[in-house]
């Protein structure tokens, strides 16, 4: 049986594709995370939504020598999706140099091992944020990037070209490059979401915490030159994104690729501020949500949001999901983890 590995498998958008690998693919799935933003228990709640097993390492990417080891008995790889990067903007503001050791390191081993086990296929997560502030929207696969508004975004756009470097460079390697809006929301079975390890810098869960009095959300500037003043984004359920990269893979397994590397954006395409996704939070849950504003964050950027019809027209990609539904998901979510689940 051929084997997929998935980096940062234990994380949010990493768990929610192992459940969707597991699924719906005969793959056999490894699993690599080093609980830096995640935890075990990801694991088992994986487990109680899929039905057969899949192999997990505790490995660190930027130890090269523990990745070749720990996987030194592995073969027979059809590819790689790579989620493990730290992820967060405000923290990559706070800690630039964490963020460029991490994400650029893991992913410099990871390209190596690649290349040591002949892995044919590679799909990169990499996110909206290499737009910067664009100059039009929505912003499609071609848009100019401009300056990298926070680290974070900096570390996707040196990844992705890092990627296109090695793909010249070894034929052999195919790769799909994703670039993800905002993802948010949980499973739809309520039982398995976004859990940050520490205290969420990313709305969603600000929201979810802050309608149960265990967070105090403060919208980050309502000034900017939008519809309504406040930022603008595209968000995505993260099922959305998960699915993707089924379809990622079969598009590469299945060499309809035209080039070593394709690029795609994982967006709704549709633009929605920050009160507008506050508005949908407060219809969903009936919870009036109790927030004030603030000054604005740094590293945001405006306003950004997909045109997608490349995800469509090649990978037969399509979002399934309503801004409403990502935020009753995220809400079930958020109750099942005051129960305890
Ligand atoms: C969204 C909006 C904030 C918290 C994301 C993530 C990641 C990446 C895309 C893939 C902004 C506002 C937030 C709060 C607020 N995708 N906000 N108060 O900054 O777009 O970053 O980039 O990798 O999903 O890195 O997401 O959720 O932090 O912010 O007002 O307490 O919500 O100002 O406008 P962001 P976010």
């Amino acid at each position: 049986m051929k084997t997929i590995i998935v980096t940062g498998g234990a994380g949010y958008i990493g768990s929610h594709t192992l459940i969707e690998l597991l699924n719906n693919t005969d793959y056999n799935i490894v699993s690599i995370d080093n609980f830096s933003n995640s935890s075990v228990a990801s694991y088992d709640r994986v487990k109680k939504l899929v039905s057969r097993p899949f192999q997990t390492f505790n490995i660190d990417l930027c130890n090269e020598n523990d990745l070749r080891l720990q996987l030194s008995g592995l073969t027979n790889i059809e590819g790689v999706i790579h989620f493990a990067a730290f992820k967060s903007v405000p923290d990559s503001v706070a800690d630039p140099v964490l963020y460029y050791f991490n994400n650029i390191n893991s992913l410099n081993n990871l390209l190596k091992f690649s290349k040591e086990k002949q892995i044919r296929n590679f799909i990169f997560s990499s996110s909206c944020s290499v737009y910067g502030n664009a100059d039009e929207l929505p912003v499609t696969e071609d848009t100019p990037l401009k300056k990298a508004e926070s680290p974070y975004g900096h570390t996707k756009q040196i990844g992705e070209e890092i990627i296109r470097f090695f793909c010249a460079s070894n034929p052999w390697l195919n790769a799909v490059i994703l670039r993800y809006f905002n993802p948010v929301g949980a499973h739809m079975s309520g039982l398995t979401g976004e859990l940050p390890v520490t205290k969420p810098n990313n709305l969603a869960p600000i929201i979810t915490q802050t309608a149960l009095g265990k967070n105090t959300l403060t919208v980050f500037g309502s000034d900017y030159n939008t519809r309504d003043g406040y930022c603008v984004r595209d968000y995505i359920h993260v099922t959305d994104i998960a699915d993707a990269h089924i379809k990622a893979l079969h598009y590469l397994t299945e060499h309809r690729n035209k080039k070593s590397v394709s690029l795609y954006n994982l967006g709704t395409g549709n633009g929605v501020s920050v009160l507008e996704v506050i508005q949908s939070f407060e219809k969903v849950s009936g919870k009036k949500l109790n927030y004030g504003v603030g000054p604005r964050r740094e590293g945001d950027v405006v306003a950004v949001y997909a045109n997608n019809s490349l995800a469509k027209e090649e990978l037969g990609w399509s979002p399934q999901y309503s801004l409403d539904d990502m935020m009753l998901s995220a809400w079930k979510w958020q109750l099942t983890i005051e129960k305890g689940g």
